[in-house]
């Protein structure tokens, strides 16, 4: 592991420890929705038209504090309404597929999650107040049996250049590295964060080929190696299961801790 990813844990160490450390912070803000449906196929984390298959559409665009430079893409969010007449207490989920510019909403949401906070029968009123009060907490992704999973993207140039996009990356971490080697070897080569979901390197080994992850976990990392991912003859375009998912919680400093009244 890389001696930024080093630094990278320990800072996060130091500022967990400094306030309530917390699974679930709970915060308060605004959130809006997008009016043109096509805006999150082109988000910033690089999903493209994978994003439509995460989460049954229920895409985000997050404030950079939430997107933090791409390693916040993947993650999971559960937003509810404060209006206890048009929204519901449960809320709804929603996954960081882009990054929101704009710092007056923490969320701007597809309608169709957007909708999915209202109570029954006010989904319209709640789409005509714009922008809605919201809270909400971060939660674990639940893929319901997917394991995590790469994509080799289209900028990838064989042999020795290699591009791979996650997909869905389970639990409530951040990939704050990634090693590839051949499998069987123990000559592992670094990936850096290119942009959003999208890992590189220009030492690509020849396949077949494994993963080593970083995750974040607990106040700490944690490694997930995945032994087996890419065969000798992957593809360009190529979708490739990693046989393991992420499951762990890092833990998060804040002010205010989900009390666990709010149940999903
Ligand atoms: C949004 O907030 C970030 C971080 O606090 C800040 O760096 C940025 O300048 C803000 N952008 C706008 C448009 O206010
Ligand atoms: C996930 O990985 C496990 C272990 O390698 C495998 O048995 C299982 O079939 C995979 N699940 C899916 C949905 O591919």
């Amino acid at each position: 592991m890389g001696l930024f990813n080093l630094c990278f844990l320990w800072l996060l160490l130091i500022s967990v420890s400094s306030t309530n450390a917390c699974d679930r912070c709970l915060h308060q803000s605004k959130a809006a929705f997008f009016s043109t449906p096509s805006s999150l196929s082109s988000g910033a984390c690089g999903y493209g038209s994978s994003a439509s298959s995460l989460y049954g559409s229920h895409l985000a665009a997050a404030v950079g504090s939430i997107y933090k430079s791409g390693s916040g893409c993947g993650a999971c969010f559960q937003v509810r309404c404060k209006d206890s007449k048009v929204c519901s207490k449960a809320g709804t989920q929603v996954i960081v597929t882009d990054l929101n510019k704009n710092n007056d909403t923490d969320f701007v949401m597809t309608p169709r999650a957007f909708m999915a906070m209202a109570n029954k029968g006010m989904a319209h009123s709640l789409l005509k107040l714009g922008v809605a009060d919201v809270e909400y907490k971060r939660v674990p992704c639940d893929y319901k049996g997917n394991n995590l999973t790469v994509r080799v993207e289209e900028s990838t140039k064989k042999p020795n250049y290699l591009a791979l996009k996650f997909l869905y990356q389970g639990g409530q971490t951040e990939i704050v590295g990634v090693d590839v080697a051949q499998v069987g070897s123990s000559s592992w080569t670094y990936m850096t964060r290119n942009y959003g979901a999208v890992w590189d390197t220009s030492r690509a080994p020849a396949g077949p080929l494994q993963l080593r992850l970083v995750v974040t976990s607990g106040y700490d990392g944690k490694w997930i190696w995945a032994k087996s991912v890419m065969p000798v003859d992957w593809t360009i375009g190529g979708v490739y299961d990693c046989g393991v998912q992420i499951n762990d919680i890092a833990q998060e400093g804040c002010g205010e801790c989900d009390d666990q009244n709010w149940k999903s």
